[in-house]
């Protein structure tokens, strides 16, 4: 099978020497790296370095006439499956938005028909200002994936979001765009480019512009400060459905109870613990073109939750544990001033999936029920086998791996939001 081929374009900024680490990792999954320095990235990094790591020659200048006759720019742009920019710098993004193309890598940009990934480095100050914010945006609108920076202390003492991703996390935003890709194709022979997909990335956004709500996990209710009720939801579906939502263009919140997983790129993450602050979260979030309501929440919790850890008091009878029910939060959220034009929710069940779905379906005001079937595979598993309820009728899937079930939701919502007019913004 062809190895997947990354154009790592290395901008200039502290964080470069990540990019170091990024090469290293990707090598190991067997990508086959390139490597373009840009001018200011050749003071962090030197061409020696990425050449010995990358195994591959490292380019940095547009006008050199030995590389042009070895593989003319236009060429190195297309080469590749996918086109990673780590560290983005203002500056970069700056440039890809605008279409600048004044050295080798923006003019790789420009020239590229493939998909663009870019992991931002800057100042916090930066990342935050005005023009950074219009350019982030107009690139994911141009179809362009920008990871969220990570958030902490900066190399000049400041602190907040700026920091470049850590190279494991741009590696796990690599595998997920690839996957999304078009398949590596042959490049050499007659007819290579024949059968390759045309690229038009605004055309693979179909949810350009919409905002999109989605909870997934477990909520973990505190019955003293050691212990709590729980479910075993792993987050997985949900996670993957955030990560196809931003895939697709949507900007994502997720509304995450615990779970130790990554935070799709491009996606905004909010943390909680249990329903009731899924609940407020999930209110503040509103309005939003479509929610996705993943989450297994908690029924009941703690009616009581005790300030210090429960002890044995050694007679042998065991302690009282009164429940209080839980917020619907699907439920409220149906009945709210501000419910989202397309509703959805979540069921696993275990038998008559349908019927349970379409009574749930009608209890809890939504407009779609994901309905789960967990006879054969309980929660936690890789795959799904869903039936998506509505009062249209019922259409049933195969069993599909999480990420699949993911993208061809994305795919009705985007047909269903289709019909309907973007939420008015601010
Ligand atoms: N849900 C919610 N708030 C709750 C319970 C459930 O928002 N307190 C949402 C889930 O996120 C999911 C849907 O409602 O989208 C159905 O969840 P489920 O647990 O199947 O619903 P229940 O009403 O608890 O039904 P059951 O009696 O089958 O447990």
């Amino acid at each position: 099978m062809t190895k997947p081929r990354i154009l790592l374009i290395i901008g200039g900024g502290i964080a470069a020497y990540k990019s170091v680490e990024l090469v290293r990792l990707l090598r190991k999954a067997g990508y086959v790296v390139r490597c373009v320095l840009t001018r200011a990235g050749k003071q962090f990094v030197t061409p020696l370095t990425l050449a010995a790591l990358s195994e591959n020659k490292v380019y940095t200048n547009l006008f050199d006439l030995k590389d042009e006759v070895e593989m003319g720019h236009i060429q190195l742009s297309r080469e590749a499956d996918l086109v990673v920019v780590a560290p983005a710098t203002a500056d970069l993004l700056a440039k890809m938005a605008a279409g600048i193309a004044d050295d080798l890598a923006t003019t790789l940009l420009l020239a590229t028909d493939k998909p663009v990934l870019a992991a931002p480095a800057m100042n916090v100050r930066m990342w935050l200002h005005a023009a950074t914010r219009r350019n982030v945006a107009t690139l994911r609108g141009d179809g362009v994936t920008v990871m969220e920076p990570d958030e902490g202390e900066m190399a000049c003492g400041e602190y907040g979001p700026g920091r470049l991703p850590e190279p494991a996390a741009i590696k796990a935003a690599i595998d997920a765009a690839l996957a999304d890709a078009p398949a590596p194709v042959a490049l050499t022979g007659p007819g290579a480019l024949a059968g390759q997909p045309d690229f038009a990335p605004a055309n693979r956004r179909p949810l350009y512009g919409r905002r999109i709500l989605i909870t997934a996990g477990p909520t973990h209710e505190p019955i003293d400060p050691v212990r709590y009720i729980a479910n075993r939801s792993s987050g997985k579906q949900g996670f993957a459905i955030a990560a196809a939502a931003a895939a697709a263009g949507a900007e994502v919140l997720l509304v995450a109870g615990p779970v130790a997983l990554p935070t799709p790129p491009g996606v905004i993450r909010v943390d909680v613990e249990t329903a009731v602050e899924m609940a407020a979260e999930v209110e503040a979030a509103l309005p939003v073109d479509a929610a996705i309501m993943v989450a297994a929440v908690a029924d009941w919790r703690a009616a009581d939750t005790a300030a210090q850890k429960i002890k044995k008091d050694g007679s042998g009878q065991v302690p009282p544990l009164a429940l209080a029910e839980n917020p619907d939060i699907l439920a409220s959220i149906a009945q709210s001033a501000q419910r989202p034009p397309l509703l959805i929710g979540f069921a696993a069940e275990t038998n008559d999936v349908i019927a349970h779905a379409q009574a749930k379906l009608a209890r809890k005001g939504c407009d779609w029920i994901v309905a789960n079937d967990v006879a054969a595979d309980p929660m936690g598993g890789e795959s799904n086998r869903v039936h998506i309820v509505s009062k249209a009728g019922v259409d049933s899937w195969d069993r599909l791996p999480k990420q699949a079930v993911a993208r061809q939701l994305m795919e009705k919502i985007a047909d269903e939001l289709d019909t309907r007019a973007p939420l008015e913004r601010d």
